[in-house]
């Protein structure tokens, strides 16, 4: 065999014998999830992960497996993300997005979109060809305009269920907790996903409607690299769900990944870091976390949190507390 061929062949093998096996985990939101709107949001985890995972089969980057998983659960009016996405006070969308590289540690953000399907795109646009790390409202518009990104009418992107949030949350809500108690799913349905590819590369996304009632110009934790999204090759990668101002104060992306960092592993820092938000700030969370070896962590605090993922030929999920489901997975 000529030497050129012995190298290369040396090469791949030692290339496929090192390479990860890919691994893609999502979640479709934390909260008081109600039983109508279960196998919805089972289905949809379902199909975003699958999504997420071809792309990683293809040897894609965890990039752009976060960012299609993300993508198929913004078209999804199961997920309060894209369309679909809970209201504000004066009835409109404003959607929030982050994602983050953790080869080195770039990110991109956007807040107050109105009139695009995907802000996750967007974010995903700020990230590569941005020197900045987060835009929001008019400049995030601009932004994307200037980028090829095509508008919609803000309308298109509210579902009935929105509206009819929006007004249970007008005639019962309690301001700031309408991820409580809210019948009509009153901002449950953040959606995230975190990958890693096989060189080892990890990525995080995570994108959202916010909450019902919020008021007008309103931040929270999702577009916020620590809070809502983080992704570290050195440590793992987390997206995070739930209460947002609570999400935000506590740092409960980074939180996670600080413990981890000291040696905790991705399932019990989830946990502790979960639980310890609840208990600090009294308001419920999820989050979904992979460590750099691949090791998976999932926890909520919430009644229910719909996550999937897919590893060694089998797609795992759930959305109720002690909850896996498995079924056979073979990549087309
Ligand atoms: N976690 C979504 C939000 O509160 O905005």
């Amino acid at each position: 065999m000529h030497s050129i061929t012995l190298w290369t062949s040396l090469l791949f093998l030692i290339n496929g014998y090192f390479a990860m096996e890919p691994i893609i985990l999502i979640h479709g939101g934390a909260g008081d999830i109600p039983q109508n709107r279960v196998k919805g949001k089972l289905d949809g985890v379902k199909v975003a992960v699958i999504a997420g995972h071809k792309i990683l089969a293809q040897g894609g980057s965890a990039l752009d497996a976060v960012e299609a998983a993300v993508l198929s659960m913004e078209d999804d009016e199961n997920f309060n993300a894209g369309y679909g996405s809970v209201l504000n006070l004066r009835g409109e969308v404003a959607m929030e997005a982050s994602i983050m590289r953790g080869e080195d540690l770039n990110a991109g953000a956007v807040t107050l979109v109105k009139d695009f399907p995907h802000p996750i795109s967007i974010a995903y646009k700020v990230l590569t060809d941005s020197p900045h790390s987060f835009i929001g409202g008019e400049g995030a518009k601009l932004f994307a305009l200037d980028k090829g990104f095509t508008t919609v009418p803000p309308e298109s992107l509210i579902s009935e269920n929105a509206k009819n949030a929006l007004e249970e949350f007008l005639q019962h809500g309690e301001l700031g907790r309408t991820e409580i108690g809210m019948k009509n799913e009153g901002g449950v349905g953040t959606v995230g996903a975190v990958a890693i590819d096989k060189y080892g590369h990890i990525a995080v996304a995570t994108s959202t409607g916010g909450m019902s009632g919020k008021a007008v110009g309103r931040i929270g934790d999702t577009p916020l690299i620590g809070s809502g999204t983080y992704a570290d090759d050195n440590i793992g990668g987390v997206s995070t769900t739930g209460h947002g101002e609570s999400i935000l104060k506590y740092c409960l992306a980074h939180s996670i990944i600080k413990l981890m960092e000291n040696g905790t592993d991705a399932n019990t820092a989830t946990k502790e870091a979960v639980t310890g938000m609840t208990n600090r700030l009294k308001n419920t969370a999820g989050a979904i976390t992979l460590s750099k070896n691949g090791d998976v962590g999932i926890y909520f605090s919430s009644k229910r949190m719909s996550w999937a993922y897919i590893k060694s030929n089998k797609i795992f999920y759930g959305i109720e507390h002690n909850q896996i489901l498995e079924d056979e997975y073979r990549p087309s």
